[in-house]
């Protein structure tokens, strides 16, 4: 059929799913990360296009000790390696290791209102409290809003905390297209289901700072003597209980083959058990379910060069995404002064990133 002005346009195809999150690296993981966001990461490493970075440059908000950040940022890609983000499938790469990024923060950072940094949370809490804040954390959510705009991200999981930060992102890109034209892909935040609520050893939310976390990659022997002691109520052994609102069974279900948590909760119900023996099948099964990690971790330890090819890796193929879009920005924006977008310095390839992506 000859195309005339009754044609409807060809549809757009839709946009390809690109999957993207940071990572703060503030030493080791725990359940709670693992279930409430790195499980998550892992499952979406096959859906599409996915980028996983390290935010290094956030965490400097926090950590001063150059060599402790050094030894976090590469704990941190040795966990995620071995926990299941696989290298071949997704991208893994330091935040740092991306200068382009920073380059971005500055053009956002002109169109942001302060207004809209001033009601974000991290900042607005420590200000509350009376705690003096940096420039650095009150425009970490810029920062945040580049990490996902420079590799064109749609999809970005997150925990209920950052949401914020993903409505200050698609903010400014919303602004920043609508002065300069379609640069930037709105990201949609993707919230963990089930909330990802993992109760720690005293029955609340498990987080370092309640200090009630057990450790993914934790040596057994201690973590079996945390399990003994979480606390459970005092009923007594033989009256029937509600495994579904039990924190220590929570936790055994995290863990346990679907036929065994089945069988717990029949036991729950009857009764007449202790949870001493809910404790020694949690210390069972957690060992099992973490097994092959750790021995994938005791492998990366043993060749702490393999971490970092693999991030070399990554940061190579983050900056040729990342410079692309930010070539648009500055073409955008009128930034660039040549029509390719590249700066008119010679000797500059723009264009080409070092292929080292700064971790030699
Ligand atoms: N702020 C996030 C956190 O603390 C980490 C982070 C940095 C991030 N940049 C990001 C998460 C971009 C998602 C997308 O958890």
């Amino acid at each position: 059929m000859p195309a005339d002005e009754t044609t409807p346009p060809a549809p757009r195809p839709p946009a390809p799913t690109r999957v993207l999150s940071g990572i703060q690296p503030t030493g080791r993981f725990h359940w709670g990360n693992y279930f409430g966001a790195i499980r998550q990461y892992i499952d979406l490493q096959t859906v599409g296009e996915a980028y996983y970075f390290i935010a290094d440059l956030h965490a400097l908000t926090t950590v001063r000790e150059p060599d402790r950040l050094r030894a976090l940022v590469h704990d941190a890609a040795v966990d995620l390696v071995s926990l299941g983000l696989d290298p071949d499938h997704a991208t893994l790469f330091v935040q740092s290791d991306v200068p382009e990024v920073t380059e971005l923060t500055w053009l956002l950072m002109t169109v942001t209102p302060m207004g809209l940094l001033e009601r974000c949370h991290a900042y607005k809490d420590k200000k509350t409290r009376g705690l003096p804040a940096d420039a650095g954390l009150f425009t970490y959510p810029v920062l945040m809003s580049a990490d996902i705009l420079a590799y064109d991200a749609t999809v970005v999981p997150v925990g209920e905390d950052q949401v914020q930060h993903i409505e200050v992102c698609r903010d400014l890109a919303g602004t920043f297209n609508h002065l300069y034209g379609e640069v930037f892909t709105l990201p949609k935040p993707r919230l963990v289901e089930g909330g990802g609520r993992v109760p720690g050893t005293d029955g609340q939310k498990m987080s370092k700072s309640y200090e009630n976390t057990l450790d993914v990659f934790e040596d057994l022997a201690a973590q079996k003597k945390k399990i003994m002691r979480i606390t459970t109520d005092s009923r007594p052994m033989e009256e029937p209980k509600n495994p579904d609102d039990d924190h220590l069974f929570a936790l055994y279900s995290l863990m346990a083959p679907e036929a065994d948590r089945l069988k717990m909760a029949d036991l729950y119900r009857r009764g007449g058990f202790g949870y001493g023996e809910v404790k020694k099948a949690l210390v069972e099964a957690s060992s099992q379910f973490f097994a092959e990690a750790r021995s994938r971790r005791a492998a990366l330890e043993a060749d702490p060069e393999r971490i970092e090819s693999i991030l070399a890796a990554g940061a190579e193929r983050a900056r040729a995404k990342a410079r692309d879009v930010l070539d648009r920005a500055r073409r955008a924006c009128g930034l660039a002064r040549d029509k390719a977008g590249k700066p008119a310095i010679s000797g500059q390839p723009a264009d080409k990133p070092s292929g080292k992506g700064g971790r030699a």
